[in-house]
């Protein structure tokens, strides 16, 4: 881009007084074998604005989520409300319909990694541990958060991996510096998870978000420090490891061919963020 001509990020700077800095910087990585984000992944100015919009309605639906979710509630209730609290604020449930999914949200429960489906018939009961992943498109801009919901008096097992997966997640969120890389935020957690004698699953993780569901980079919470994307200003993804009591390992449903679950039967949590690489630090975009 010519230096003097208005930023293609339509921030309405000149090119060398907006991205032109950023990405010299990201060349000169670039050159050093680094990996970088491609330009299509950094959002605009306006983007952030909207996507930012998105997310705080996410973050309204899984709080009218918290406000209901309750013993004897089915999975299937937890979809309407879900759905009802989307469309009643301008809003499309991202998971509906997403390669074939057939409801508005992911609810998984125990040995559940990700990606159950609500049921009429899954009744959640005293002692369940309840993921529910809530994913939003607002004027076409995409959010995506979980948080886990506890019901009644749950065994010290389940108390324990939920407070290891909150623990895992502030690690990554804290190790989520500009110009550091991926890897950081795998490490921090993966070494956490570790500690405390638990697995993170490998193959499924995080990704790129805002524009689209699923966009680059897909984010493994297994890489070693130092390892994978470079973080550049303007970069949003997700933070969300699936942590594992025993195993790793997992086996997808064969009927539905969505749920996830453990192999080993072992508990599994979750919890999910969306943030933003700004020059000055992380943001947390969802709550
Ligand atoms: N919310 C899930 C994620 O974090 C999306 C699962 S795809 C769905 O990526 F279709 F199951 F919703
Ligand atoms: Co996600």
């Amino acid at each position: 881009m010519e230096r003097n001509a208005l930023c293609w990020c339509g921030s309405g700077k000149k090119y060398k007084k907006c991205h032109m800095q950023i990405e010299e910087k990201i060349q000169l990585h670039k050159a050093n074998g680094e990996i970088v984000p491609p330009r299509k992944i950094l959002k605009t100015p306006y983007q952030i604005e909207m996507i930012k919009k998105s997310a705080a309605l996410n973050t309204a639906v899984l709080d009218a989520v918290a406000e209901k979710i309750c013993i004897g509630m089915s999975t299937a209730e937890i979809d309407r409300i879900v759905y009802d609290y989307t469309t009643k604020h301008g809003g499309i449930p991202a998971p509906l319909n997403y390669q074939g999914f057939p409801k508005s949200v992911c609810t998984s429960l125990n040995n559940e990694v990700c990606h159950g489906i609500p049921d009429e018939n899954i009744i959640l009961q005293e002692g369940d541990i309840v993921n529910v992943d809530v994913s939003t498109i607002l004027d076409g801009f995409y959010s995506d958060a979980s948080r886990m919901f506890t019901m009644g008096k749950i065994s010290e097992r389940a108390q324990r991996i939920i407070k290891v997966t909150e623990e895992c997640v502030q690690r990554g969120l804290a190790a989520a510096k500009p110009w550091g890389h991926l890897g950081d935020i795998a490490d921090a957690i993966n070494s956490h998870a570790q500690a405390n004698g638990y697995s993170v699953v490998e193959d499924i993780g995080g990704h790129g978000i805002g524009l689209d569901f699923h966009e680059e980079p897909f984010v493994s919470y297994v890489t070693p420090k130092g390892s994978e994307m470079l973080l550049v200003p303007g970069m949003m993804f997700t933070i969300e490891p699936m942590i594992n009591e025993g195993s790793p390992d997992f086996f997808v449903d064969e009927d539905n061919d969505w749920t996830v679950y453990t192999i080993d039967d072992g508990l599994s949590a979750q919890i999910e963020y969306m943030v933003l690489v700004k020059e000055d630090g992380i943001e947390v975009l969802t709550k």
